[in-house]
């Protein structure tokens, strides 16, 4: 019995659509972690990696289910004569970092581009993908995130919209065989801001995540322009490929603490890579709080990978839901107006057509009791109203 089920896998991995066989060993859940852009940006070195994963311990983070520690843009140095990249003088010891990074129970996360520079104007990938692909294995890493830049000017040469599409799947392409060579998984996160429907292809290129749009920045007009935006893209996320909304600005500073509980809340409905964007080392408890709430972060991951839909709106106010794995539904309930609204919920509408439900909010982390047809929350401006609902 064993032994046929274990051909049975064997068969089901080579008849799975291209790419999976990378995807099916890595972000089984959306990845959670940390990336260094949205607050360091360019000011990042291996002393700030490694005070970060310090604090992904000692915050209680990695507890919580952060493991990749990111560095993004800027570490690249020059390629030796071989054609070999090296770090700049910021990293002098990559493999020296991923140990540490290791040695904390922790992984690593790489940052490159298809194009000859990244969007920092650092070295990028363009001739050297599996050369790069090897270093980056060499060295310990665990995760790469390849940024389209400059391949964008490659493409402008193309002659049509459809050779320069071809052109950009071919490069992911490349780099997700590249990355299958030295057999050490890889969380391969494609960023090209959701140019041509990525999520109708970024899995046939061994995508495990692919950003669906531009920069976010620490705004709420920019997150919730972001997040809102997601609606209708539920279909092409599930374990191991998902949409990436882009990292966290929690805790950053731009947003008030009810905009930062509606990001984490919309990214925990959406499926979303939980990527923290802030300064670990420094957090109020406020921000630890928000990132590390078990309820919350067991939506994002919840086993189904069943992205949430838009269920419902009206003007400023919005109901999203997303079916879970023990057959509960997580609902946010969202008021984007900028003081406090009711908002009724219909059940019905959300599924629970014969049945009361039994309610839990979320964020209070109470159970709130019974309800049958329709019930009402109040919702802080900018604000959200999270319940996990079941039938009963
Ligand atoms: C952008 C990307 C950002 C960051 C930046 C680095 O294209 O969307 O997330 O990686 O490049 O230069």
């Amino acid at each position: 019995m064993g032994q046929l089920c274990a051909a049975l896998s064997l068969l089901l991995l080579y008849v799975t659509p291209k790419g999976f066989a990378q995807t099916s060993t890595v972000a089984a859940t959306p990845p959670m972690g940390w990336n260094s852009w949205n607050h360091f940006a360019g000011k990042i070195d291996d002393a700030t990696v490694r005070a970060q994963a310090d604090a992904m311990v000692s915050s209680g983070m990695r507890d919580a289910g952060y493991v990749y520690v990111n560095i993004d843009d800027t570490w690249q140095g020059e390629r030796d004569a071989q054609g070999v990249i090296h770090a700049n003088s910021r990293f002098p010891d990559m493999k020296a970092l991923a140990d540490y990074v290791h040695g904390k129970g922790l992984k690593l996360g790489i940052y490159s581009s298809p194009g000859p520079k990244t969007c920092a104007d650092f070295a990028g990938s363009y001739g050297h993908e599996e050369q790069d692909a090897q270093t980056y294995a060499a060295w310990g890493m665990d995760y790469l995130k390849y940024d389209l830049c400059s391949f964008g000017k490659i493409m402008e040469t193309a002659g049509s919209p459809e050779a320069a599409h071809k052109l950009m799947i071919d490069a992911y392409e490349k780099m997700h065989k590249a990355l299958l060579k030295p057999g050490r998984p890889m969380v391969y996160s494609l960023c090209q801001y959701g140019a041509d429907a990525v999520w109708r292809w970024g899995a046939s290129v061994g995508g495990n995540s692919w950003r669906t749009t531009g920069d976010i920045s620490d705004k709420y007009s920019s997150m919730t322009q972001i997040g809102f935006g997601q609606a209708g893209l539920s279909k092409y996320a599930g374990p191991g490929h998902w949409n990436d909304p882009d990292m966290l600005e929690v805790g950053n500073g731009g947003m008030k603490l009810e905009e930062y509980r509606t990001h984490m809340s919309l990214w925990a409905l959406l499926a979303a890579p939980l990527l923290a964007g802030n300064d670990l080392s420094t957090m109020q408890p406020e921000t630890i709080a928000l990132l590390t709430n078990r309820e919350v972060v067991a939506i994002d991951q919840d086993s189904l990978g069943k992205q949430a839909d838009r269920v419902w709106a009206e003007g400023t106010q919005e109901i999203w839901a997303r079916r879970q794995a023990d057959g509960s539904k997580a609902i946010g309930i969202f008021n984007r107006f900028d003081w406090p609204q009711d908002i009724e919920v219909d059940f019905a509408m959300l599924g629970f057509k014969r049945t009361g439900v039994k309610m839990r909010d979320v964020w209070a982390g109470k159970d709130i009791g019974r309800a049958a047809g329709k019930y009402t929350v109040h919702v802080p401006g900018h604000g959200v109203v999270l319940l996990k609902v079941t039938a009963w």
